[in-house]
């Protein structure tokens, strides 16, 4: 069995990568990257010398690049997850989220049809259906939740999911799609709230908070959803879409809080900055379906994958420090300096 990974040095990607290459020695996967400013090969190195393992670095977007890697390798599945993933980016400059998104998922759709690819597995987000009041606990995402995108990401993610299901219905192609709640874990890009939190805290710098930091998202350990991939990728039905996410709802100046209890760093680190525009307010998973079907089941609660995952960010300093001396400080100057009130 041949395995494509795309944005396989990225956050999710990487956890994926790592997982499928430990857990299935007679597989081999192939790790497709375009090595963007999200993208880090540092992330890869604990397979690198595997047996089982193949890096390319390319655009998902470059139709002939692809077609030519497709005939080549003949692979049996791909998993795409090579995507621009950041709102606050996309908010910035959209184009890009088009690109990659829309017009990468495209171009490996018709690659997979062309070269009769058995399964394509598109890496999807709970962010296509929208959000949910904070009043109304008891609404969850299912998966015949309409989809309703507030942000330029969103609605290229959910463009590009309309694109893979047409692909099924029209062409045949044998795809499924998994939707899963906000991840943290180890790797994860410290542009993303929880590793600017843990990184800048250790720093005693001041945490921007959001607005008034009620809204809650559904914080799943992204082991988690390597699990639900593994799963559906072997045992979902084709043509379907799957919800991923494991009941952990929090508003993020929780989410903030419990980061500062655990390093022992004061509340008043926290700044409250001006609001992401379309700030979405409640994301919560109903994952029903891929708990009965397919018997996923989260091995991590928030409280303990939080743990595991501050731990992570002690123990590999030098992976996410290397990250934030670089680029990545005019990134910060340029995000935040219109936030500060
Ligand atoms: P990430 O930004 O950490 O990684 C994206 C990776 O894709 C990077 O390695 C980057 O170099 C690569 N990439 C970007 N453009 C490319 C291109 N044109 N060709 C090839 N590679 C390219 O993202 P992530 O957080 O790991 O998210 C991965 C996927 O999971 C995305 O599709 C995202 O929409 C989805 N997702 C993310 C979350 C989350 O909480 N992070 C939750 C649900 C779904
Ligand atoms: O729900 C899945 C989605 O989760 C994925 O599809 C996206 O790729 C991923 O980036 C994530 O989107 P969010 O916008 O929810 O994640 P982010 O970490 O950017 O923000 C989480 C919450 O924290 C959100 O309500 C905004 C807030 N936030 C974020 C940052 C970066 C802050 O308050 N301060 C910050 O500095």
């Amino acid at each position: 069995m041949k395995i494509l990974v795309t944005g396989g040095a990225g956050f999710i990607g990487g956890n994926f990568v790592h997982y499928m290459v430990n857990n299935y020695p007679d597989y081999d996967i192939v790790n497709l990257d375009l090595l963007t400013y999200a993208g880090n090969l540092e992330t890869c190195k604990p397979v690198e010398d595997k047996p089982n393992y193949k890096f390319v670095k390319g655009d998902i977007a470059d139709r002939s690049f692809i077609y030519d890697l497709f005939e080549k390798e003949k692979f049996d599945i791909v998993v795409n997850f090579a995507a621009e993933s950041h709102v606050d980016r996309s908010i910035e400059d959209p184009g890009i989220f088009v690109q990659t998104n829309v017009l990468g998922t495209t171009v490996l759709l018709d690659a997979s049809k062309e070269f009769g690819v058995k399964r394509y597995h598109q890496v999807s987000t709970d962010e296509v259906y929208g959000d949910l009041p904070l009043d109304r606990p008891d609404l969850f995402f299912t998966e015949e939740t309409p989809l309703h995108t507030s942000s330029p990401y969103s609605s290229s993610k959910a463009s590009a999911d309309l694109f893979v299901l047409a692909y099924y219905r029209t062409f045949g192609l044998p795809v499924t799609i998994s939707r899963c709640s906000n991840n943290y874990g180890p790797y994860h890009f410290p542009e993303k709230l929880i590793p600017l939190i843990i990184s800048r805290a250790l720093a005693d710098e001041e945490l921007p908070v959001y607005g008034d930091g009620a809204n809650v998202r559904d914080w799943l350990h992204v082991y988690d959803h390597c699990v639900a991939i593994d799963l559906i990728i072997h045992k979902g039905k084709v043509g379907e879409v799957y919800n991923v996410g494991g009941h952990n709802e929090r508003t993020n100046l929780e989410v903030v809080k419990t980061i500062l209890k655990a390093l022992d760093k004061p509340e008043s680190l926290i700044k409250y900055v001006k609001d992401r525009p379309g700030h979405d307010m409640r994301y919560a998973i109903d994952p029903t379906k891929l708990e009965t079907e397919l018997g996923w089941k989260p091995k991590y609660t928030f409280d303990t994958g939080i743990q595991q995952t501050i731990q992570w960010y002690l123990d590999n300093k030098e992976w996410w420090e290397n990250i934030i001396s670089g680029e990545y400080r005019n990134y910060f100057a340029q995000m935040y300096k219109d936030r500060v009130e």
